[in-house]
């Protein structure tokens, strides 16, 4: 065997065994590879080695070093490839373990926290959804309220204590001798824009945040929520309050919920009442309620001779307190995880 086919036979067969542990995708690969190349008893390079002899002496010292040269070539090959495949192949022997690189679908999975609404959010969503069935329609108001809206119209005229910048967060931005803006501090503002956007009948209700400057307690938070209903009508009396509310309270709470009205006095309601809720052993005051003032239908041009209404607002924070036990308000907004997750 002449020198060059000796070298031409080696050289391929270096060349196809490199490739081999390089593509090699696990351990058993390489150690394929391993026997059919390097296998000390029956490997290729060995089958080279036996044809060293027919090469004529002269040419032997060449032969005999390309062929030591490519040997270690190769196993440099397995060495690398069996380093770059370390800690693959380790699973043990009863799981299917996935190709390298693509995830094992046979691994229980990592489950994923899902996000929910806040408590408020999802009892809005379910006052909206209940007096939604009897019949009214969600309106909605802005919370930096005028003077007008938030008292005058709703005949709490300039003496009046509600008005007391103690009581309620003015914005001081108006300039002298004109009125000043605030964060609204009751939903009744949207009673008198609806009512100034459009004639009788109107059955309305409008849920949103109102502020007022008070300390937090159990019971108190310096913004909270309320539910407003408003419906005016030919001949709505004080018993169409009570039958509205009574059918509101069961169908939220799902119970046999009692309702009490306490008199009460607010400036544009008369008469004027509190509503306590009785669901289980006691009686939760919820918020106020009455039937719309004269005064308060002529002052948007409803002409007070001709329909009458009721009007009530409630505190949602209350509502949904009472629904779920909770027994301090001041946790629906401290944001803790622990307790938003329960609901
Ligand atoms: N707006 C009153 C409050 O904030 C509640 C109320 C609404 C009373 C409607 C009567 C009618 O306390």
């Amino acid at each position: 065997m002449s020198l060059s086919a000796f070298l031409e036979q080696l050289e391929q067969l270096a060349t196809e065994g490199r490739e081999a542990f390089s593509k090699a995708v696990d351990q058993d690969a390489v150690e394929k590879a391993r026997v059919k190349y390097l296998g000390a008893k029956k490997g290729l390079l060995k089958e080279v080695q036996k044809q060293l002899g027919k090469v004529p002496a002269e040419a032997k010292r060449e032969a005999g070093q390309r062929f030591n040269q490519l040997k270690q070539d190769l196993q440099g090959a397995l060495e690398k490839a069996a380093e770059s495949l370390k800690g693959d192949g380790e699973a043990p022997a009863n799981t299917k373990g996935a190709p390298p690189g693509l995830p094992d679908i046979t691994l229980p999975g990592r489950r994923l926290r899902l996000g929910r609404l806040h408590p408020i959010t999802q009892t809005i969503e379910e006052l909206k959804d209940i007096m939604g069935r009897l019949g009214f329609s969600v309106a909605d108001g802005p919370e930096i309220e005028d003077e007008w809206h938030n008292f005058e119209a709703l005949n709490i005229p300039e003496s009046h204590p509600a008005r007391d910048p103690l009581e309620n967060f003015y914005l001081g931005t108006a300039q002298v001798g004109q009125k000043d803006l605030l964060l609204r501090s009751q939903t009744s503002t949207v009673q008198i824009r609806v009512m100034e956007q459009q004639p009788p009948p109107v059955r309305i209700i409008s849920l949103g945040r109102v502020y007022r400057p008070d300390t937090a307690d159990a019971t108190h938070y310096p913004m909270f929520h309320q539910i407003e209903a408003l419906l005016v009508d030919k001949q709505v009396t004080m018993a169409d309050l009570k039958s509205v509310l009574r059918l509101f309270a069961r169908s939220y709470f799902g119970g046999d919920v009692h309702i009490r009205f306490r008199p009460s006095f607010f400036p544009f309601t008369e008469p004027s009442v509190e509503v306590d809720m009785s669901w289980g052993d006691r009686w939760i005051e919820m918020g106020g309620a009455g039937m719309v003032d004269p005064h308060v239908l002529s002052s948007v041009g409803y002409d007070p001779e001709e329909v009458t209404g009721f009007a009530f607002g409630l505190g949602v924070e209350r509502i949904c307190a009472r629904r779920h036990g909770v027994r301090d308000i001041r946790e629906f907004y401290r944001n803790d995880l622990r307790f938003l997750r329960q609901f």
